[in-house]
């Protein structure tokens, strides 16, 4: 089975094995039949986080469980409950249907929505752990079912349990949303409140929120459809505070977050652009124009040119900054320490 089309790096790779999956119950009786295979498999969903680094995969588990639910509570609160399969721009679609608030400031973000508590993802403001409930997850070794409420997945910055601990241990089957009726809008990122005021907009909705992240993030970021890429490359870097006022000092206009006691969170793509690597490009690889933290598949470059680039890259922060950008890709075919 062919590959590149179910990763939005359009990176060539070949499945030896394919299997797709659309009922959570399923999994065991796959487990039954081919028990070493599902065990090895690659899980992926709408192929958004990952950068194939070898052409050849053994076996790959594809998750299509669909379906949304919506389950009233006595307040202005809704559960909602998606399948690891549905968009999860499809989601946050219908939920803006319906009315339902909490994850505007998620629209346009690729993906399915198993992959959503993974890394917990997040923009312009909000992660997913600020509306989470739980989610239903397969054990991966056994087929059982169970649920994780939100401190079991030990949500981080881009992380979870299911990428630290119990990486590769468990297969997302559903999420399920705590969102409200009542819109509690969040517009503390100075961007949409700048995009709201260029729409006309003073008394912002919900859906109107949506429209301003969706124009900022189409005026920034590449559309994977015709480029190939998978959002940031890397993780915006934690650093003590002196390396930080060491690097003020030198650049007083050094974009910056706090990040807990002795902490500051320097943006990657500020430092790659410090480098000169905004908009360059390098054979079929590059780094995106107005945005250098997303790395671009120009023209069918395969993995291994990508990860080359990739870390070209993070030679080249180090080299200025003494800063290590690690990858918030997940690298398939190698470890992620070994980038
Ligand atoms: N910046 C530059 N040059 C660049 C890119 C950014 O100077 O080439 C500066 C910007 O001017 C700004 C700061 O860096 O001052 C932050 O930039 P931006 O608002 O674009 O956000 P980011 O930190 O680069 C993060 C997420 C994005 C998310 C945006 C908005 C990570 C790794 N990335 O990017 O998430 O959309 O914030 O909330 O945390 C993704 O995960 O794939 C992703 C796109």
């Amino acid at each position: 089975m062919n590959l590149t089309s179910l990763n939005t790096f359009g990176a060539e790779a070949e499945a030896l094995h394919f299997f797709e999956l659309y009922k959570a119950e399923t999994y065991a009786e796959l487990l039954k039949t081919h028990p070493q295979l599902m065990q090895d498999a690659l899980i992926i969903g709408g192929g958004s986080n990952i950068l194939f680094t070898n052409s050849e995969v053994s076996s790959v588990l594809k998750v299509s469980i669909p379906g949304i639910t919506i389950t009233e509570t006595e307040s202005d609160e809704v559960l909602v409950t998606a399948g690891a399969g549905v968009v999860w721009d499809e989601l946050v679609q219908y939920c803006l249907s319906q009315n339902l608030c909490g994850i505007e400031n998620l629209s346009l973000i690729p993906g399915c929505c198993g992959a959503a508590p993974m890394q917990n993802i997040g923009a312009y403001g909000v992660e997913l752990v600020d509306v989470f409930e739980q989610l239903e997850a397969i054990d991966r070794s056994t087929g059982k079912i169970s649920v994780f409420g939100k401190d079991a997945c030990r949500f981080g910055y881009r992380t979870s349990v299911f990428k630290e601990e119990l990486r590769d241990r468990f297969l997302i089957a559903s999420i399920t949303l705590r969102l409200s009726r009542v819109p509690h809008l969040n517009l503390a990122y100075g961007a949409i409140g700048t995009e709201l005021t260029a729409m006309g907009i003073s008394d912002p909705t919900p859906q109107d929120v949506a429209q301003a992240v969706i124009r900022i993030r189409q005026s920034k970021l590449p559309d994977w459809r015709k480029f190939g890429n998978a959002g940031s490359f890397f993780k915006n870097p934690v650093i003590p505070d002196a390396q930080f006022t060491e690097i003020l000092s030198r650049y007083p206009n050094v974009p910056h977050y706090p990040a807990g006691r002795g902490f500051t969170k320097v943006p990657a793509g500020w430092l790659i652009e410090q480098c000169g690597l905004k908009g360059v490009r390098e054979g079929r690889v590059g780094t995106w124009p107005k945005q250098a933290l997303v790395i671009v598949n120009y023209e069918a470059g395969d993995g291994r040119q990508i990860l080359a680039f990739a870390r070209r890259v993070r030679d080249a922060v180090l080299d200025k900054f003494g800063i290590r950008l690690e990858p918030e890709v997940n690298l398939i075919g190698m470890k992620q320490a070994d980038f």
